[in-house]
């Protein structure tokens, strides 16, 4: 096989190279296109355009496949907890005890946020979305915590206090919003069953872990912990990219994280069940998804990269299942997401644009189930996705071919004119 691809333009002949990874997938390198041809590409969206080589997470959207580190999603969600996956995730390699245990006792040192942090929370709107107040709040944190000497001491305290402050920040913005007294993290507790504790535990009524939710949470975010050049991955990478500090980047994932298209998908799926259910007519609703005058749209369908069922979404829905038998609990939206899953699933429209659940569709009940409120939902992928955006944006500031984000545009606005004087327009 050749290793470049021939471009012919205007009579000349160019030669752009190739670049293969390790799974396969090859790219044409057009990093010198506009110097050598004067020409651009132009790909809204990026959804051909590779905008980095990293090493962290493989995706295959035709075989529905995912890999943390070469390792398979599925076996991390049945074997591993997520404080592990998040080691994996940021140093590359699965942790040893050793390091297992200094990076749990690191965790723990820390879990709290700074006093002074509470009067911000407490002058939210009680009606602001914890997306918001989060976002918000995380930029906050280089105020509270400046910068060290160090480099390499300031990138390993901002991430460890990252990953263990964010979980106290979420359990303290659904407290106040509550207007409930706040819970401190718990040294004696691991890292889910803490936020657990922190979300549920009260004065008047403590709360008693269960064994299987624990383990539903630690499932739930080993499966959103990366997925390699998203939405909100791309956007941490991008804001990144200008040098600022890592607590701005991550609050720009958290701010694109917030769309409905994308993390808020969770919320907009159980509004979706619910209003279904209230509805009945399900039909009805997935005929108004394919009607292209109607920008409504079945919420947990479709992906940009998955063209087959989402693995991660065949472990939810399992989960689900098994949760709600364990728990004892019944959740009429189950029955609506299996039913409306069944009817699209057989859907010519579905079928051809090849549209099945996402990791979204089955989530929410499982979170329903944990006793999460529907508002919390896109916190908690939050929460998840934080040791990716950590991992993308430590392999970005390594990378030897790293350079601002700046793409370019095909202007196609007015040509030169003069300025009009305002009494003459
Ligand atoms: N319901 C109905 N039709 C859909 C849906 C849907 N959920 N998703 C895509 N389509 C249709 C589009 O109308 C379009 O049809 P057309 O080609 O006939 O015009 C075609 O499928 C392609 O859709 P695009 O929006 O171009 O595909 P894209 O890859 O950009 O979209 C996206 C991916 C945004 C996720 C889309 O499928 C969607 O809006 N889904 C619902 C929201 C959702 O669940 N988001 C969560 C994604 S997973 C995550 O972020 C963790």
């Amino acid at each position: 096989m050749d290793d470049y691809v021939r471009l012919t333009y205007r009579g000349r002949e160019f030669r752009l190279p190739l670049v293969a990874g390790s799974e396969g997938e090859t790219a044409v390198d057009i990093s010198r296109l506009r110097q050598e041809t004067g020409l651009i590409t132009l790909d809204p969206g990026f959804a051909n355009t590779g905008s980095c080589s990293s090493a962290i997470t493989f995706v295959d959207g035709e075989r529905g496949i995912l890999r943390y580190r070469g390792i398979p999603v599925e076996q991390l969600a049945e074997r591993s907890t997520f404080k592990e996956t998040a080691f994996l995730m940021i140093n590359g390699a699965l942790p040893t005890q050793k390091e297992l245990t200094r990076f749990s006792v690191l965790l723990n040192d820390h879990s709290l946020v700074h006093e002074d942090m509470k009067i911000f929370y407490q002058s939210f709107p009680r009606s602001s979305h914890p997306m918001g107040i989060l976002s918000a709040m995380v930029n906050a944190l280089r105020s509270f915590y400046p910068e060290l000497q160090n480099l390499e001491e300031e990138i390993n305290i901002t991430v460890t206090r990252l990953l263990s402050k964010v979980r106290t920040m979420a359990a303290m913005s659904y407290k106040i919003s509550r207007g409930h007294t706040v819970v401190y993290p718990r040294s004696d507790l691991t890292y889910c069953a803490n936020f657990l504790n922190m979300m549920f535990d009260s004065p008047v009524k403590p709360y008693e872990l269960d064994p299987d939710v624990v383990k539903a949470l630690n499932v739930f975010l080993i499966l959103h912990a990366d997925h390699e050049q998203n939405c909100s991955t791309a956007a941490v990478r991008v804001v990144g990219s200008a040098r600022v500090n890592l607590y701005a980047a991550i609050s720009a994932g958290i701010a694109a994280l917030w769309g409905p298209l994308h993390g808020g998908a969770n919320q907009a799926v159980i509004e979706m069940l619910a209003e279904m259910s209230r509805h009945g007519n399900l039909a009805a609703m997935v005929a108004r998804a394919k009607d292209k005058n109607d920008p409504y749209r079945l919420m947990g369908f479709g992906h940009r990269v998955y063209k087959t069922y989402d693995p991660r979404a065949r472990i939810m829905k399992q989960m689900a299942h098994v949760l709600l038998e364990k728990l004892r609990l019944s959740d009429p939206l189950l029955d609506v997401a299996r039913e409306l899953e069944a009817i699209a699933l057989k859907d010519d429209y579905f079928v051809e644009h090849h549209l099945y659940p996402n990791v979204d569709f089955y989530s929410g009940i499982v979170l329903r189930a944990i006793g999460i409120p529907t508002n919390m939902f896109t916190v908690l992928f939050a929460i998840g996705r934080l040791p990716g955006w950590i991992a993308q944006w430590k392999e970005s500031m390594d990378d030897p071919a790293w350079k601002l984000c700046r793409p370019r545009q095909v202007y196609c606005g007015p040509r030169e004119r003069d300025y009009v004087p305002i009494e003459e327009r």
